[in-house]
């Protein structure tokens, strides 16, 4: 039995998470697993409804879970950071996901904004530090409102927190098929905070000869995952890093509408989230792309222990994405529950659906 707590959140959030659900029960079905679901309602409704952003007795639930699906969080009616600080950044933390994995894969079929790229050419995992950094809150204000005003934002950066996610990345570089990782950082510049994450990185690479182990600043690595992204296969870095380069590896696999990702605590309870966010816009208009959600419902097979039920979700997304006419909220030739409904039909058949 799997219990796995769902909390589809605000925006195009609860329509996603509905396309997730169905595909899991499908692949409960064809692979015999027993999935459980509680639903949690989180998110700008009831905080303007009740005040409530996120309760300790939810957070004591969520604790007991064995995974958490999750949809997006943001309220137009809610001032930024209230709700993403204190729901997402905060389960993260609470529930001590201290990776954040994004694979970006570019599926057959699928038109990337990049011209000339094939498929073959973008098959990369970002592991994105997902507890420290410019992410902790530390900072303050001085002399607010005034004209002297002064903001600071501090970036936390900890031997401990840098080297079980350089472990990791390592682990899973050398796990793959080009067993290559690059860290993404700006060592020229934060010459503290990188300095370290440096040195550990160059440690850690010590101990895995058979991982090649490369280094790019932050902004060159933008340049090149544009012009070459097969340079990549792994990559490792800090939290505000992975935050804007995989907004930039969701572009170029075709979009927000397929990037999914993993908050993981490989010891605890982890979350899984299409990365896309609320998309405002789309609320209502049964036009979002499901594919996202989906993709991180098959993360979260993999993640629980039954990696054939979510390599075959992660299949059946890729053949569907490959047949759309684009990713993109609105521009799919097929509605949300249409997509949900192919994929789900893809992974109780096994075949194309
Ligand atoms: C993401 C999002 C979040 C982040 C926001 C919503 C807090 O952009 O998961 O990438 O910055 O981590
Ligand atoms: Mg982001």
């Amino acid at each position: 039995m799997t219990r796995i707590a769902v909390i589809p959140g605000d925006g195009t959030g609860p329509e996603v998470v509905a396309e997730a659900l169905k595909v899991l029960e499908a692949a409960a079905g064809r692979f015999d697993l027993e999935l459980e679901f509680t639903h949690y309602e989180l998110g700008g409704e009831r905080y303007l409804r009740t005040g409530e952003v996120l309760p300790e007795a939810v957070l004591d639930e969520l604790r007991l879970a064995d995974a958490v699906l999750f949809g997006a969080i943001g309220h137009p009616d809610v001032k930024p950071g209230v709700l993403e600080r204190g729901i997402i950044l905060r389960l993260r933390h609470e529930l001590g996901q201290y990776l954040n994995l994004r694979p970006i894969k570019l599926h057959p079929g699928v038109t990337s904004p990049l011209r000339d790229v094939r498929p073959e050419d973008v098959d990369m995992v970002v592991v994105r530090e997902n507890t420290e950094g410019l992410y902790t809150g530390g900072g303050g204000f001085a002399h607010y409102g005034t004209p002297q005003e002064v903001a600071t934002e501090l970036s936390v950066n900890t031997r401990f927190a840098i080297e079980r996610c350089v472990r990791f990345a390592f682990d899973l570089a050398a796990g793959r098929p080009r067993r290559t990782i690059t860290l993404c950082g700006k060592s020229n510049v934060l010459v503290h905070g990188h300095d370290l994450w440096d040195r550990v990185f160059r440690e850690v690479a010590a101990e895995y000869p058979g991982v090649t182990a490369g280094y790019a600043n932050v902004d060159a690595l933008c340049l090149w995952m544009v012009e070459s992204p097969q340079r990549y296969d792994v990559i490792v870095t800090d939290n505000m890093f992975g935050d804007i380069v995989t907004d930039l590896g969701a572009a170029i696999q075709g979009g927000l509408g397929i990037a999914a990702g993993a908050n993981l605590n490989p010891e605890g309870v982890s979350m899984f989230e299409p990365i896309g966010g609320t998309a405002p816009d789309f609320v209502g208009t049964g036009t979002i792309n499901p594919l996202a959600a989906i993709g991180a419902a098959g993360l979260l097979l993999t993640h629980s222990g039954e990696p054939e039920a979510g390599a075959a979700v992660e299949a059946a997304v890729a053949r569907v994405a490959g047949r759309l006419p684009s990713l993109r909220a609105g521009e799919m030739g097929a509605a949300t529950a249409e997509v949900g409904g192919m994929v789900a039909a893809a992974v109780a058949g096994g075949g194309a659906g």
